[in-house]
């Protein structure tokens, strides 16, 4: 989606890609298949490239900072990078900048999870459970999340396994998931996209509203200084999206961070003036950044998760039929139960209606609803 972003500036890419069937690789026509956490590998790809970004964020840091060494532009750098690698790096930091958070800690056994759980101000009685552990590096899509529900709970476990260090964090009870999406160029430029709602089932993005709804506006303008100022404190150069939570009261705690075009940012392809995908090629480029304001008053996207899937042509007849103002983007992945492989936008004036379209498409593109 980025490929496309950049094909009416006549922006040529290289790609880096783990097999020729990735989603990228049936799009760019000049690929080197590899692997992103071999250093040779990497060397030998930027050679030629005039600046080198991502699509996720597990390049080894180190890798990047080596490139950086040899001349080779990387936006976002690796100093700003990290954060969004490195959930434990990005706790430490945001704790210092004093952005409001989760109660955290790094912890190293499932005997530290129930002293870190006791610890909290909710305990009272109880044990403090459930707590949230994640891996600091490797997840997506909720792999390396564990929800615990006490001590006992084999999940406890679970997380110690990988060998990866391990970040505790309270369960916060919030009323919805925000995202505050912002690009920010070299030369300090920076937008912010309206604040979204973002809707997770079993841990994975399902929905994403654009504006997110009844939002008070002093709310959402707070959550977009907070994003921008985390952007500009990191030194973050292109999308980064800053995935809230918004508590019963109102606050808003930061989640995690997320460098790259990001699915709370999908909705920007069909509901904004400036996807995110050109902004974030733009800020690359330290180009002049794109209008990211709504063009329409609402804006769904549902994501279409692999599963038992219909026939794609007859698929198609159907959604196309019933909604002639449906925008569909299908990612050419295989199918894999739970996995993201293709989202729909949908605009419009009533947000009832919107989401109803939105829903229809993205299960009937997954074959959980046929009529
Ligand atoms: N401290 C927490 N309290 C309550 N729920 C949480 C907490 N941390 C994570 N979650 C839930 O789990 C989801 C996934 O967590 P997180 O975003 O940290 O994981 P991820 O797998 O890295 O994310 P992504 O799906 O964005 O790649 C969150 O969107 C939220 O619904
Ligand atoms: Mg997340």
């Amino acid at each position: 989606m980025t490929h496309e972003a950049g094909i009416p500036l006549g922006i040529k890419f290289k790609l880096l890609s783990d097999t020729p069937q990735d989603s990228a690789a049936q799009v760019v026509n000049d690929v080197v298949v590899g692997d992103y956490r071999d250093l040779d590998t990497l060397r030998r790809f930027a050679q030629g490239c005039d600046v080198i970004t991502f699509d996720h964020e597990h390049v080894p840091t180190e890798h990047l900072r080596a490139l950086e060494a040899d001349g080779i532009p990387v936006r976002p750098g690796p100093d700003a990078l990290v954060h969004a690698q490195d959930k434990g790096v990005m706790r430490a930091r945001l704790g210092e900048l004093g952005i409001p958070a989760p109660r955290n800690r790094i912890v190293s056994s499932p005997a530290d999870v129930a002293a870190f759980a006791a610890e909290g101000p909710a305990a009272g009685d109880g044990d403090g459970f459930p707590v949230v552990l994640k891996t600091v590096r490797g997840g997506y899509d909720g792999k390396g999340v564990w929800v615990v529900r006490g001590a006992d709970d084999p999940a406890a476990a679970e997380p110690f396994k990988a060998g990866v260090p391990v970040l505790a964090e309270e369960k916060v009870d919030f009323a919805r998931e925000l995202a505050a999406n912002v690009v920010r160029s070299p030369h300090g430029q920076a937008v912010a996209y309206p604040v979204v709602e973002s809707v997770q089932v079993d841990g994975v993005c399902d929905t994403v509203i654009a504006p997110a709804p009844g939002l008070a506006e002093d709310a959402a303008v707070h959550a977009q200084e907070l994003a921008l100022r985390i952007a500009h404190e990191l030194g973050v150069v292109g999308h980064l999206a800053v995935e809230l939570f918004e508590t019963r009261d109102g606050e808003v705690l930061v989640n995690e961070l997320a460098m790259r075009p990001h699915n709370s940012g999908h909705w920007t392809q069909d509901g904004a003036v400036t996807s995110q995908f050109a902004n974030h090629l733009r800020a690359v480029l330290d180009l002049p950044l794109g209008d990211p304001r709504c063009r329409a008053p609402w804006t769904v996207m549902g994501n279409v998760l692999g599963g038992d899937y219909p026939d794609m042509y007859s698929a198609y007849l159907h959604c196309m039929a019933r909604d002639p103002q449906l925008k569909i983007h299908m990612y050419g992945k295989t199918v894999k139960p739970g996995r993201k492989v293709g989202h729909v936008n949908v605009c419009g004036d009533d947000l009832a209606d919107v989401r109803e379209r939105a829903a229809h498409a993205a299960g009937y593109l997954r074959g959980t609803i046929t009529e």
